[in-house]
């Protein structure tokens, strides 16, 4: 059964910022269930829904990230193949609007999963990946932030993320196409002030992104360095192969792991091979959008 579902960062999203999340998410659907109706694979579905994310400045992903201690805005992504387990992953890439499209072609055109900061630059170079220009991916919004925290010296990560008001809004997207392979991918700007060459869990294979056709896929968002001491993705696909949970009671195993084992906050998008869904977040709100053969509208929520 075709199916895809996508997520535009699970925080505590403002009022005025409702509108652009839902439309946000629901242009990613659109762009990717567009392909997958005309018969397209699941790995284009993902890349197209998170080009649009990445696109649009309401997400923490391409234009609109966080901007880093430094004042730079350092890009992480991944994409897993779930038929293949082919995977490919970069990290605190600059001047790229696109990460996502570069984490494909490390998996498709190199040897390599994971490639990070001047070498995934210099591979982007050799594959003709677009590069664009610092003042291409910073908006006034993040600007502002940016400017903001320089007069809080104490601030950090941890405590941005355990007040649980502070912003994540990394994007994902799983689907699952007419030949049955499950697709998984996400991509960010990582956390507000990070040090730069911080990497978080979105280009962590296992932690923000898993994908295997025999049970399903995930994509997670939230607090980086949380969910890779619990490789979420990973557990949440273990606990439907290995405990047969359903997608819906292993999001929420996930959840609950990241919240008692580690104090994390964040949230999940998961795929079942049927093309069944399953979201679970332990933050006020999560933008997220899926839809599927079965269903006559798209279901749209922030
Ligand atoms: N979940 C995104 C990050 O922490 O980088």
């Amino acid at each position: 059964m075709k199916s895809i579902i996508v997520h535009g960062g699970a925080w505590d999203i403002p009022d005025d910022m409702l509108e652009d999340h839902h439309n946000g998410v629901s242009n990613a659907l659109s762009a990717g269930w567009d392909i997958l109706k005309k018969g397209g694979s699941a790995l284009d579905a993902v890349e197209a829904a998170i080009n649009v994310m990445e696109d649009d400045p309401t997400f923490d992903a391409g234009r609109g990230s966080f901007v880093n201690m430094a004042g730079q805005i350092e890009l992480d992504a991944s994409i897993m193949d779930g038929r293949t387990m082919r995977a490919g992953a970069v990290a605190a890439v600059r001047n790229i609007l696109h990460p996502i499209t570069l984490a494909r072609a490390v998996m498709d055109k190199s040897e390599h999963v994971l490639l990070v900061s001047d070498g995934a630059m210099r591979f982007a170079r050799e594959q003709d990946i677009p590069f664009c220009g610092a003042d291409d991916l910073l908006v006034g919004r993040e600007f502002e932030r940016w400017k903001e925290i320089q007069t809080r010296p104490a601030y950090s990560g941890k405590e941005a993320f355990a007040g649980n008001t502070k912003p994540g809004d990394t994007v994902g997207c799983v689907a699952l196409d007419d030949e049955g392979t499950i697709a998984s991918g996400t991509s960010t700007g990582g956390t507000p002030n990070k040090y730069p060459g911080r990497v978080g869990d979105s280009p962590i294979i296992g932690s923000g992104t898993y994908a295997v056709n025999s049970v399903g896929g995930v994509s997670t968002t939230g607090w980086g360095e949380a969910i890779i001491k619990v490789v979420l993705a990973k557990s949440i696909i273990d606990a439907i192969d290995m405990l047969n949970m359903s997608p819906e009671d292993a999001a929420q195993h996930g959840i609950s792991l990241l919240h008692t084992r580690v104090e994390g906050y964040g949230g999940v998008i998961v795929l079942d091979r049927h093309g069944h869904f399953g979201i679970a977040y332990n933050t006020p709100r999560m933008a997220r959008a899926y839809v599927n053969d079965t269903m006559s509208e798209p279901f749209i929520s922030v």
